[in-house]
């Protein structure tokens, strides 16, 4: 046989194989969110991709009184130093120093909870400007509100009470620092996210997002009169 034949035969067969692998690992990650969030999830997930974005604006006043949350764990709350990149790079392997350095640099906050000395929850805070990297888009900020995103809490301590346990945490050190007004968005399929900023006292004020594709994109922003109640 010819080099270039069995190069060509080859080249097929890894193509295929590829494809294969792709395809199955796409259908298993369909049926897993129809399993944890429901089809309605997959279909907002598929216009997601194919250029149907929103997400709903919610916010919690700092001045109104909280109820104490009682977490399950004895998590201990603190501010998290650039000397702990490491530890915080442990707990989000999915992230980058780099892109963790760049979030450092442009000022903002991070605040974690560690149980036994490991990071099991964080939350990051910035001001000015809140950027919404799904919908690739910056929102300008009033000088009393806190833009804060990319909560995490490890799958296995979830359903815990940490995320509103940090909040707390994090509404008393802005409260005292003069300011009146967190700010955040989440996607509406994302049912523990919704329960868990409900249960913390936020309301919905308004929906953010767009449609299209590229650079034809109709982006759309639209504040409710009244903020209501997330559930
Ligand atoms: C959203 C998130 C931060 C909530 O953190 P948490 O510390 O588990 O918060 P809570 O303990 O209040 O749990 C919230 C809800 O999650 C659900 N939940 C309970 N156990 C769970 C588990 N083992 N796994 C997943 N979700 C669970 C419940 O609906 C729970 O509400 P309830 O206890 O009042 O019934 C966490 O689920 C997470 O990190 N998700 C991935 C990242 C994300 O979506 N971030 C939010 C962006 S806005």
């Amino acid at each position: 046989m010819k080099v270039a034949t069995s190069e060509k035969i080859l080249n097929n067969f890894v193509e295929t194989k590829v494809t294969k692998e792709a395809r199955v690992n796409l259908s298993k990650r369909m049926i897993q969110i129809i399993r944890d969030d429901g089809i309605k999830s997959l279909w907002f997930k598929i216009l997601g991709e194919i250029g149907y974005r929103r997400l709903i604006l919610v916010t919690l006043h700092l001045d109104e009184p909280t109820e104490r949350a009682k977490t399950r764990l004895p998590v201990e709350f603190s501010m998290l130093h650039e000397t702990d990149l490491d530890k915080y790079l442990h707990f989000r392997p999915d992230q980058t120093a780099s892109e963790i350095n760049n979030r450092f640099i442009a000022g903002h906050l991070c605040f974690v909870g560690r149980y036994e000395g490991s990071i099991v929850y964080a939350c990051w805070a910035a001001r000015q400007v809140a950027r919404i990297d799904y919908l690739s888009l910056d929102l300008g900020l009033a000088a009393d509100e806190i833009y804060t995103y990319d909560t995490f809490t490890l799958p296995g301590f979830r359903g815990k009470n940490v995320f509103p346990a940090g909040i707390e945490y994090t509404l008393r050190y802005f409260r005292k620092a003069g300011f009146r007004k967190y700010v955040g968005c989440v996607l509406p399929e994302n049912r523990p996210a919704v329960h868990t900023l409900s249960k913390s006292g936020y309301l919905r004020f308004g929906m953010i997002g767009y449609i299209g594709l590229g650079r034809s994109k109709w982006k759309f922003r639209r504040h409710f009169k009244t903020s209501s109640s997330l559930i």
